[in-house]
């Protein structure tokens, strides 16, 4: 499949699969979510010429869709490809563990799969790290630094160019915490 009929094929199918979500404290729909996750790989791919351009793009787009839609994992298995499918389910949290354990859950699997789900999860965090929706207490702001702290810890070595723009964004969402 050529790539771009590739890029395209997943953002239909995660259109659909996120119609009715919206991104958090806002009314824009949640698909600029996945394509900000999306253009921050897609920058990442001339610098990483070593990679998979289309497992980083298909896990960008499509990362939130076990978490957060009905998609089964086998539906997406079968349209993506297994790689896919297993980024993705390594880029969800497992529900069934206490919330103060699924980071860490979620990381120790990123870390079992390909570089590209690393960088993808590293691409979820930079584009979080923006102004939160306005009903979050600054204790929660605290604690969601302090994991992106985590994930930069966890996953630095999968790229550098990543990892720094990361570890500035870090820097940069201080201004949220007062
Ligand atoms: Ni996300």
């Amino acid at each position: 499949m050529y790539q771009i009929e590739l890029y395209r094929d997943c953002l239909a199918f995660a259109a659909f699969a996120h119609q009715k979500q919206m991104m958090p404290g806002s009314n824009l729909p949640y698909l600029l979510h996945l394509t900000e996750v999306a253009a921050e790989v897609i920058c990442v791919m001339p610098l990483r010429p070593d990679l998979d351009s289309d497992l980083l793009v298909s896990c960008a787009v499509l990362h939130d869709v076990l978490e957060d839609t009905s998609v089964a994992f086998a539906t997406l298995a079968e349209q993506f490809g297994r790689a896919t499918a297993e980024g993705v389910q390594a880029l969800s949290k497992n529900a069934t563990l206490p919330k103060d354990a699924q980071m860490e859950d979620s990381l120790s699997r990123i870390l079992a799969q390909p570089t590209e789900v690393a960088i993808v999860k590293m691409a979820d965090r930079i584009v979080n790290l923006k102004e939160p929706p306005h009903y979050w207490t600054i204790d929660k702001r605290k604690s969601y630094q302090e994991e992106a702290r985590l994930i930069h810890r966890q996953l630095k070595k999968a790229d550098v160019y990543m990892a720094e723009r990361l570890e500035n964004k870090i820097i940069m969402y201080e201004k949220y915490l007062s």
